[in-house]
């Protein structure tokens, strides 16, 4: 059973993992346990002591060794004594601060969807309602079994029954622990160079990662884990948890005054301060948790496989998702009808599936200066109509992509002029441009209508596969014109999750990749709509790879908008190998973004192999269990692999990032194949499996700048 209860105690159990929490003498919801499947609740990890400075609930009276800033738990709130960071802080109409918060009742269902959020579809779920009676407010706490895939979900909705109440911040999972020694791993980075894994050791104070920005940001990834401080890839604890959220967030560990932990994560309290009226509820986003006591490789491939199973929307389940040719750096803002068409025949001859136009064919949009919100087709530069195009291209047995950038208008548009106060600002204020275009207010309903009409007005009219979904700025002067700012930073991601749904639901067959200038928007949230996003905007081979490396952890290799451009790269000036560059793309959903029509003969045949060595091991890279075997920020060799759940079959890839003269050969060892096998690559070298493992497999290191090997296995 998934979900047991005994008398106030309740377990959620999944194949390898235990989740134990009880409401206690008090009604207090408190935590005891997550962690390796168990037979029974560890009711004495509860330590009750007086604990001096820490106050004692109103309802104990004078016990003195109950406190709620000392005991570990489920929900935590503001008003009550617990001086950690709170899941919900609430003030009253008179704009008082506080609640208390008590077990009220519970409820086993089948889980249900979020109303106009993405969370993880099917499970079990246990309902758990905490009340506070002064205030007239419930609290319901829905936690998601996913047993199969080691995946416990966690959302929060606050239904209010009393009068108006104001959060001013309310998170969806809280983990208490009541001791440890951990390090925290987050994602921290930039553009162009998105989720690089940082590992630190969590002392007293408050850890963690977060955005403002309206997006869940280039900067820090809405995802962490916390493992034991010897914890490595293979072996040791760790628990992570993911943000189903594309919008302001924060995630957090704190070490408390008496070496406890708090791990944390939600909706930011900043620009957050949302009314909430007589009968009306609100609803904190999904966190997927998982758990492994066998190291980081197995944490991730628990997320890994749960999300493709229950999150994921893939119109090409069980398919071979398209190969493409982006064509923004084949051609940037510069080209034709006929450019495009010139592309595409090199595509097909190329053997690929599809061309993406990319940025540019609309309105007037001749730079990044102009025209973002006139979503009407710019025919004297395409020298035809989009339909015409499409129709060509479709004529030679390829799809065809779009690039949108829905969420943005330029000033220098057709309906900034008309609708000024649909971008976000201030009024009277001046305000931020970037990339020189501001945001369109998306939480504002007739915003969302008006781009949906513009947006369906092409779809329903021109043949389109695939739609490349950008996002190419932050939000900044947070304000609305018909609501709360409180409310807007919230508000405004529902609307964009609102004009994704109705696409879908219009366009079923529609494969939509997500992109925020390249990776700022890489996060489980948008993986519900959009089963693949561009990882990064840049796309040189051996940065790709760290950035490759860091998104891993988190999310599902198959979700990785991966390409090989052209070499000087367009970003770094960096030349790698043709056949390395193919290799690195590979781990993700594969594609091309440079000008097929300006390479050799040599070139193309070379991609055709690429091509076509994709499609045979797409199932194997897409849905076999994902190993990392190096760590590309601080080993000369990146190396992972993707073993098949049966472990027949294996596939590893292994790229020199560095290069040192009298390294005769990297010796990489191989995780996750089948002990006591011997395995055998396609030249017909044999291994055994135990000594992939103990010593490794040697690479031999041979003349050349960033070589890449790639070995497929097959169990003998
Ligand atoms: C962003 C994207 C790029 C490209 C440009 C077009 O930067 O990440 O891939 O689409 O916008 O302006």
């Amino acid at each position: 059973m998934a979900i047991i209860i005994d008398g106030n105690t309740f377990t959620l159990n999944t194949n390898n993992t235990s989740y134990i929490m009880q409401a206690d003498q008090y009604g207090y919801l408190i935590h005891l346990y997550y962690g390796e499947k168990v037979q029974s609740a560890p009711y004495n990890l509860i330590v009750y002591a007086d604990r001096a400075a820490s106050g004692n609930p109103y309802d104990v009276k004078l016990d003195r060794t109950y406190s709620l800033d000392a005991l570990p738990q489920e929900f935590p709130f503001d008003g009550m004594g617990d001086y950690r960071h709170p899941s919900l802080r609430v003030r009253d109409e008179e704009g008082n601060y506080g609640c208390d918060l008590h077990y009220k009742s519970h409820r086993v269902i089948k889980k249900e969807p979020l109303k106009g959020l993405p969370a993880m579809r099917g499970g079990d779920a246990l309902e758990i309602t905490l009340t506070d009676d002064q205030i007239d407010l419930d609290v319901i706490l829905t936690y998601g079994v996913y047993e199969d895939v080691d995946l416990i979900t966690r959302s929060v909705k606050v239904v209010n029954h009393g009068k108006k109440i104001t959060l001013e911040e309310i998170s969806s999972a809280n983990l208490d622990f009541v001791t440890g020694n951990f390090d925290v791993i987050t994602f921290a980075g930039r553009h162009a160079n998105e989720r690089q894994p940082i590992r630190q050791y969590v002392d007293h104070g408050r850890y963690g990662v977060y955005s403002t920005r309206g997006a869940s940001s280039h900067q820090y990834n809405p995802f962490m884990i916390l493992c034991d401080h010897e914890t490595t890839e293979y072996s040791g604890q760790a628990y992570a948890m993911s943000f189903v959220y594309s919008g302001n967030f924060y995630g957090e560990v704190e070490k408390d005054q008496f070496d406890q932990f708090r791990m944390s994560m939600g909706l930011h309290y900043e620009y957050f301060s949302y009314p909430v009226e007589h009968d009306e509820s609100f609803v904190a986003p999904e966190v997927i948790m998982t758990y492994s006591h066998e190291g980081l490789s197995v944490l991730s491939q628990n997320l890994h496989q749960g999300m493709k199973k229950y999150l994921i929307r893939d119109p090409y389940q069980g398919k071979i998702r398209p190969i493409l040719v982006n064509s923004w750096e084949a051609a940037y803002f510069d080209f034709t009808g006929e450019t495009i068409l010139n592309l595409a025949k090199a595509a097909k001859e190329c053997d690929l599936d599809m061309v993406v136009l990319d940025d540019g064919w609309f309105g007037k949009r001749e730079s990044d200066n102009m025209s973002l919100g006139d979503w009407y087709v710019n025919e004297e530069k395409l020298g035809g109509s989009l339909a015409d195009l499409s129709k060509s291209i479709h004529d030679l047995g390829l799809k065809f992509g779009l690039w949108v950038e829905p969420e943005c208008v330029n000033e220098d548009s057709d309906l900034y002029r008309k609708h000024p106060d649909y971008a976000i600002k201030v009024p009277g204020r001046r305000f931020v441009r970037s990339r020189n275009q501001l945001v369109l207010d998306f939480s504002r309903k007739e915003v969302v209508d008006a781009i949906y009409e513009q947006l369906i007005e092409i779809l329903d009219h021109v043949d389109i596969d695939y739609i490349k979904w950008d996002f190419n700025r932050c939000i900044a002067n947070v304000y609305s014109d018909d609501k709360d700012s409180g409310k807007m930073t919230y508000d405004y991601v529902l609307g964009v999750y609102d004009l994704l749904t109705r696409l879908i639901e219009r366009y079923p067959e529609l494969l939509i990749e997500g992109c925020c200038g390249g990776g700022g928007r890489f996060d489980a949230g948008m993986l519900y709509y959009t089963p693949q996003i561009w990882l990064s905007d840049n796309t040189d081979a051996i940065d790709r790879e760290r950035i490759q490396y860091g998104s891993s952890f988190a999310y599902p290799i198959s979700t990785f908008g991966s390409h090989v451009s052209a070499v000087p790269n367009h970003q770094t000036g960096r030349v790698t190998p043709l056949n390395t560059r193919g290799n690195i793309a590979m781990s993700g959903s594969f594609g091309y973004e440079l000008d097929l029509t300006k390479l050799s003969d040599e070139e193309k045949a070379e991609i055709r192999e690429q091509v076509k060595d994709y499609r045979k091991y797409q199932p194997l890279i897409h849905h076999g269990l994902y190993y990392r075997y190096t760590n590309p920020l601080k080993d000369m060799i990146d190396a992972y692999g993707f073993v098949s759940e049966d472990k027949e079959e294996a596939l590893i890839f292994a790229t020199e990032t560095r290069k040192i003269a009298g390294v005769q050969a990297y010796f990489v060892r191989i995780h996750g194949l089948e002990k006591g096998c011997l395995y055998q690559d396609d030249e017909g070298h044999v291994y055994d499996a135990n000594v992939l493992e103990s010593v490794g497999m040697p690479l031999r290191n041979t003349l050349g700048e960033y070589i890449s090997f790639r070995i497929h296995l097959t169990k003998k």
